[in-house]
């Protein structure tokens, strides 16, 4: 491989200096904190279509290997934080196998970081049904055809199957598109939350909320 052309370790951007100081924290409750963050990013970005519900979600199963993927996180409610997906995948063996993860949010354009630790259960199947209904019909298909993380001959192989769901929707409705039982949702419930301001001069705003029972304590940690 040739030298890279690109100066990477001089790659650098400006974090600006928006203190995240405990006196004025705008919420003590991390789901609140969460939420201003979250409504503060969905109008910083505006109407430019970036995927600020992406979220790095990393599993661990009984092997002890790590993996990490992005989702769509669908909703985050005062228990927790909820996906979608198929639950006979890579991700779901390994929560099967231990129900903790973390997720982790980046946010570029206001410099944070959100992370949060906890333990998933899985929702009942009738929020999982509305969220497949929800979803485009295209992506429905795909999820349809798709027995997530296992090896497929090519591309064509899910073509051909694409093919065949897309006649079947054509000829009896899209409703014809039905879930897949092993495709539904997991909801994250935090024991931690970790939130990071970024700061120029690399002297970060680490904001953490541990939770005790049924009180979330506070501290700050050394960047
Ligand atoms: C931005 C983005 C969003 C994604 N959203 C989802 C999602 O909501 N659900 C899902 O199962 N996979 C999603 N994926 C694909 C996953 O990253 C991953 O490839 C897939 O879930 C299989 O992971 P696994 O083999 O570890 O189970 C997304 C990928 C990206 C890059």
């Amino acid at each position: 491989m040739d030298t890279p052309s690109i100066d990477i370790q001089n790659i650098r951007a400006h974090y600006g200096n928006t203190y995240l100081l405990e006196e004025n924290l705008p919420s003590t409750n991390p789901f609140t904190l969460f939420d201003i963050w979250f409504r503060e990013v969905a109008s910083e970005t505006g109407l430019t279509p970036e995927e600020i519900s992406a979220v790095c979600v990393s599993t661990v199963g009984k092997d002890l290997r790590p993996s990490s993927r992005m989702i769509l996180l669908k909703d985050y409610t005062p228990t927790g934080f909820s996906f979608c997906t198929n639950f006979i995948s890579r991700k779901g063996n390994q929560l099967e196998e231990n129900p903790n993860a973390a997720m982790l949010f980046y946010w570029p354009k206001v410099n944070r970081q959100v992370r949060v630790e906890g333990v998933v259960e899985k929702l009942p199947d009738e929020k999982a049904v509305d969220f497949w209904n929800q979803r485009p019909l295209a992506s429905r298909i795909s999820s349809k055809l798709s027995v997530q993380s296992e090896v497929v001959p090519d591309r064509q192989y899910l073509e051909t199957k694409r093919m065949e769901l897309t006649e079947l929707a054509e000829r009896e409705g899209s409703y014809a598109i039905t879930k897949l039982e092993s495709w539904g949702g997991y909801h994250l419930v935090p024991k931690y939350f970790e939130f990071w301001q970024g700061q120029s001069d690399r002297l970060h705003d680490r904001i953490v909320f541990e939770r005790d029972v049924d009180v979330w304590l506070l501290k700050r940690l050394s960047p």
